[in-house]
């Protein structure tokens, strides 16, 4: 069966909640596209009047982020049941900016990972290189250990359904996107790292997405890669152009 694909614009640390509204508002018309899920990941305070503004449209309104505990004394954190009491489905885990700024580890990911199935939402777990890691040659050594931490105690059934973002650190933000052939022989190699850890079955069915700098430009011959089940857009998702990316065909 062919994977569908899915689209998801990370909006990151942008738009206030009433920003958000007239956002969505201008996007609905645009994004329209019934083949593939579109998904808004926003900030944590914008998902509420987000879900309302793209209510009865097809985009999904999914998270940036996630506490790994139920409950409790966590300054700050949102914990899992405070994104499903409002609908939330998605979830991005372990992006770059996170692991950088914020010091996530793929064992903090690991545990974000298996609360988010505990509670029904789908991850979109991250996971990319820096540039020094890609010319020293370890570019897929790195993230094959990424994902596999990443998917420790995930059951094959729950990786069927899981999202995974191959974002190159070195393309996200810089206008440098990687090759289609770059972007391609990483998502097939992580495709054959999820085959080893499972079984060929789940490796067909887990949607692999590629993020770092996709425009309305690059987004047809990238997508159209056997290994590329859609993209993670950040600033392209945030203008007009994210219409033009979802209708990329
Ligand atoms: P840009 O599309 O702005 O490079 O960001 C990519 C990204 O980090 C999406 O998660």
């Amino acid at each position: 069966m062919a994977r569908k694909k899915i689209i998801a614009g990370n909006w990151k640390m942008n738009k206030t909640p009433s920003e958000a509204v007239a956002l969505i508002n201008e996007l609905k018309p645009l994004v329209a596209n019934d083949d593939v899920d579109v998904v808004f990941c926003v900030p944590a305070i914008d998902i509420i009047p987000a879900m309302e503004a793209a209510e009865g449209s097809n985009i999904c309104i999914g998270a940036e982020n996630m506490y790994f505990e139920e409950s409790g004394a966590y300054t700050g954190e949102i914990s899992p049941a405070m994104l499903t009491d409002v609908g939330v489905k998605y979830v991005v885990l372990g992006h770059s900016e996170r692991r950088e700024y914020f010091a996530e580890t793929s064992e903090t990911v690991n545990k974000k990972m298996l609360k988010a199935y505990e509670h029904g939402i789908t991850p979109i777990m991250c996971c990319g290189e820096t540039l020094e890691q890609r010319e020293q040659g370890v570019t897929m050594d790195f993230i094959r250990q990424q994902v596999k931490v990443g998917f420790l105690g995930i059951t094959a059934d729950q990786a069927k359904t899981a999202v995974i973002a191959y974002e190159p650190i070195w393309a996200i933000g810089t206008g440098k996107v990687a090759t289609t052939e770059q972007a391609q022989e990483v998502c097939a190699g992580i495709r054959a790292c999820i085959a080893e850890i499972y079984d060929d079955a789940t490796a067909e069915a887990i949607r692999i997405q590629y993020g770092g700098s996709v425009s309305a430009g690059s987004a047809p011959e990238l997508f159209a890669q056997a290994d590329i089940d859609g993209g993670l857009v950040g600033g392209a998702a945030l203008k007009p152009d994210f219409g033009k990316i979802v209708n990329y065909k």
